[in-house]
Formats: structure tokens, sequence, C-alpha cells
């Protein structure tokens, strides 16, 4: 058999359209799979790095953070997967910087310790959907210290446990109000707090109500009803439980003005942001930027998102909108990110 040949869709300096072309075949290091794709997702992240190159550390530049596909080799020391095992997997070229590192490519090498097998009932295209999610909602909801998600921003450090994969899941009697709950970052935070034990309230657009509820938020408030704030106050107070605070997942002035309306009604408690949070914050709220690759999430990969998959505790949400078959529609997938999606993920099938 002839051995497999790799490509990929190169960024060859910023602001430049993606330019499908060969690339070495990745190899699986210590505690390293390589994953045969079979679908890759879009995220808004990857638009920023094609921009402006931000976090590209070697030119030419592959990258991109979800892949879904089998595994085409194990590196030495690894014992969870085998070769041909159906998985999802979340690539950190964003950290390493290693064109092999990165998901826009047919083969991929991922962390074994970012990579989950994927139940058999479930579509790579829909799999696709959940890894760089669950880093970030795991990112955003159990650091217990803050560390640095970039120089001078802290992260935040809301403390809360992992999900559980009990059913129900005892009541942890705290409130979490989590900002742009239909969006791929905040529903999957929404999933994972939820099966936590935690109450949580969303801010999502009026259409997205359904979805939001299905991802386990127990009330839903739409970001465009000028009483959002008071109506969010009101029903951190009718929960009866412990208010955590906010888990920002939009993060623009907009809703940085009304978290600290709620906060400062509610006596402060936790702003969680995925982009630096406001300079100016009262003094008992505590602000933090996630930053979405950490190792606080490998319990999450190796004992709950298979079992929480198979039992259909976790859902592969927002459902996937195929923008095609081939690298080549990386670029169209990107474009089509920056022009904004709602309730979607954008997955390109290989
Ligand atoms: N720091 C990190 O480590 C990190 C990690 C991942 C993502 N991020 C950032 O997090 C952000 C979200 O990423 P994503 O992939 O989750 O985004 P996404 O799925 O593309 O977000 C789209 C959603 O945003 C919602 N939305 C837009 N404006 C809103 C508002 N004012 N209030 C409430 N909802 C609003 C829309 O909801 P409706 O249709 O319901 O209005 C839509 O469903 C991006 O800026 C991304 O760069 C940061």
């Amino acid at each position: 058999m002839a051995a497999p040949t790799n490509q990929a869709a190169w960024l060859t300096k910023a602001d430049n359209p993606l330019q499908v072309g060969e690339a070495p075949l990745p190899i699986a290091g210590p505690g390293e799979i390589v994953v045969k794709n079979a679908a890759v997702a879009i995220n808004p992240l990857d638009t920023h790095m094609q921009d402006v190159g931000v976090f590209v550390q070697q030119w030419p530049a592959i990258f991109g953070c979800d892949v879904a596909g089998e595994v085409s080799e194990v590196g030495p020391d690894v014992q969870r997967f085998k070769k041909g095992d159906r998985v999802i997997g979340h690539a950190i070229n964003l950290v390493t910087g290693r064109p092999q590192d990165g998901a826009f490519a047919l083969y991929t090498a991922v962390p074994a310790d970012k990579a989950a097998v994927l139940p058999d009932t479930i579509s790579f295209t829909d799999g696709v959907v959940v890894p760089f999610a669950v880093e970030a909602a795991v990112c955003a909801l159990s650091l217990k210290v803050p560390g640095e998600a970039l120089p001078g921003i802290s992260t935040p450090a809301l403390g809360l446990p992992y999900p559980s994969l009990k059913d129900p899941v005892p009541s942890l009697s705290k409130t979490l109000v989590i900002y742009g709950g239909s969006s791929s970052v905040g529903s999957m935070t929404t999933q994972l707090a939820t099966a936590a034990g935690i109450h949580v309230i969303c801010v999502v657009g009026k259409h997205n109500f359904d979805f939001s509820k299905r991802c386990g938020a127990a009330e839903v408030f739409d970001h465009k009803d000028p009483s959002v704030v008071s109506k969010v106050i009101e029903a951190v107070g009718k929960s009866g439980h412990e208010f955590v605070g906010i888990f920002d997942a939009i993060a623009t002035p907009d809703t940085y003005a009304h978290d600290l309306a709620i906060l400062a009604k509610l006596g402060g408690g936790h702003l969680a942001c995925v982009h630096p949070p406001p300079s100016d914050v009262p003094a008992n709220v505590k602000a933090g930027m996630l930053f979405a690759v950490n190792d606080i999430a490998t319990p999450v990969w190796k004992d709950y998102v298979t079992p929480a998959l198979q039992a259909g505790k976790l859902q592969c949400l927002p459902p996937p909108t195929i923008v095609g078959k081939g690298l080549e529609y990386i670029q169209e997938g990107l474009k089509k990110s920056k022009a904004g999606v709602s309730a979607t993920k954008l997955v390109i099938e290989l």
C-alpha cells in the first residue's frame, strides 16, 4: 500500500487567502496521536489568525482547532487510543506553532489528552463541533487559581466542579449567568455547567430560546430586550442559589455594560470573558479572560466526553452547517464565520 500523503490549507502570510498544497505527514510524538481528518470545524479565532497572523509562530502556517476522524498513528507512550479509533480532538497549533498541529489539513497531530473516542452512533460531522468548545468551557468553569491568558491579563478562576455523568446530577445550589448562550462556547459551557449541577441562566437571541434550553439553561432572556438586565437580576434572586457570576461568551462593550450592571446589583462576583475584560471593574468583581488550552481539561477529555456523548448527556451542539467537502472549502468557511453565524458551527468535510 502506498504511504499516505498529506495536504493542508496553508496561510503563507496574514490577510491572504489559504492555499491548498502538499504538507509533511505529521509524526505522533510522545503523548500524541495523528488523526486522519474526516471533518474540521471553523472557529472565530481562525479568522483572526488569518487576518492578522495572531498566534502564528511559524510561516507558512497551518492552523485550526477542531478535528474528527480516524487515528492513523499512535505516539510511543499513548495507551488510550489505537490505530483506526474514531475520535474527536482539539488541535493546539495555537500554542505550539507547529504546522503539524493545525486542523486544516488531511492529517493532524493532536495531544492524546485532548482527544476522545467518538461513539459509532455519532457522525464525524456532528462530533467535530465539540472539541475546542469543550476545552473552552472547562477553562471558563473549573480553573481554581487564575493563570495568565495574555500578558498582563489573568484567566478567570471560578473553581466550579467538572461535569458529572450522574443523572440526575445533584444541585450545587449555585447560579451562573451565561451571556451569549447560543454561541458555540456559550452553549457548550451551558451544557457542562448544567452537568455539574449549576443553575444556568442564559442571555441569547429570542430565536434561540429553545436551543439554549436544550443545552440545559433553566431560564433564557433576550439580549435585545431593553429590560434584560433587570430580568436577569430578578431571575438570579428567584433562583435562591448563591450567585457565582457571569460567563460572557460574547465580550463586547454592550455585553460588558450589561454584565457590570447585573454584577453591581448582585453584590459582585466572577466575570469570565472570552476577550480581555473591561479594565475598570469594581473591587467586588473578579474579571478574567479565558485561554482555551489548559491541562485542567484533561480529566474531562479522559473520563467524561466519550461516556457523556454515548449517554446523550453531552450533545453535539450547536449543530453543524456543512460548508463543503475538501480543504478548498476552508477559506469559504472562514468567510462565512466572519459574516456571523447563529447557533451553528461551520464544518468542512474531508
Ligand atoms: N479566549 C478564548 O480562549 C476563546 C475561545 C473560544 C472562543 N473565543 C471567542 O469567543 C467568541 C465566541 O466564539 P464562538 O465560537 O462561541 O462564537 P459563535 O458560535 O460564532 O457565536 C455566534 C453567536 O453569538 C451570539 N451573539 C452575538 N451577539 C450577541 C449578543 N450581543 N448577545 C448574546 N448573544 C450574541 C449569536 O446569538 P443569537 O443568534 O442568539 O443572537 C450567535 O449564536 C468569539 O469572539 C471567539 O473569538 C475565545
